[in-house]
């Protein structure tokens, strides 16, 4: 079974987006494979703000995407787009990091007229970092994504459905195999 990066690029402290990843980790961990979590907020705002590339916390970050084999990149639409702190982030790590990755990316925002934000903002920066293969994202409106008592999430039920299609291409793209090439 395949390592996957689970990486929230919310800022907030009490982030549907991270909420989210952490209860589709659980998912992704049923069927087989090895999920780490990262929430960029966690690392260290210097280091992020000041590309402080030699900071220990982003060189581990760094070998967290270099080992996996899958990506899930989940982020909140800020201004039409993804998170500032994901960008901060991904412009630390090498160009080609995601080279030979399958990537799952998603997206949490307010309203639907910014549903496209993965495909015009995101996909394009994953795919300039060298991703083998994206799969289908989803957007999730915040409405539909409710924080629990115990600080886990309900999600409404035809947007789980949907997650559990895409959450299911990407687990089979990852047992594929597929090439591990460069990207074109
Ligand atoms: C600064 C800011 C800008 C936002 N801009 C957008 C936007 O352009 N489009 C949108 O659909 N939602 C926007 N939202 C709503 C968030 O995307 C949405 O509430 C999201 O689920 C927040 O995720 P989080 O709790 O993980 O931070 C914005 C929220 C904030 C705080």
């Amino acid at each position: 079974m395949a390592t996957i990066l689970s990486v929230s690029g919310s800022p907030s402290p009490v982030s549907r987006t991270a909420r989210l990843l952490r209860h589709l980790d659980g998912t992704l961990a049923a069927e087989g494979h090895d999920v780490v979590p990262l929430d960029v907020r966690s690392l260290p705002a210097e280091a992020l703000l000041r590309a402080d590339f030699g900071h220990p916390a982003i060189v581990e970050a760094r070998r967290l995407f270099e080992q996996a084999d899958g990506i899930v990149v989940g982020t909140p639409v800020y201004k039409a787009a993804y998170s500032g702190l994901l960008k901060s982030l991904l412009d630390l790590l090498p160009q080609a990091v995601l080279t030979g990755k399958t990537v799952l990316p998603l997206a949490t925002g307010g309203t639907v007229a910014h549903v496209l934000a993965i495909d015009y903002a995101l996909r394009p920066v994953l795919a300039s970092m060298g991703a083998a293969h994206i799969v289908q994202g989803w957007f999730v409106l915040d409405k539909d994504i409710a924080i629990r008592e115990d600080d886990a999430v309900s999600v409404d039920v035809a947007t789980q459905e949907a997650l559990d299609v895409v959450l299911a291409q990407f687990s089979a793209a990852l047992k594929d195999g597929r090439p591990r090439a460069a990207a074109a």
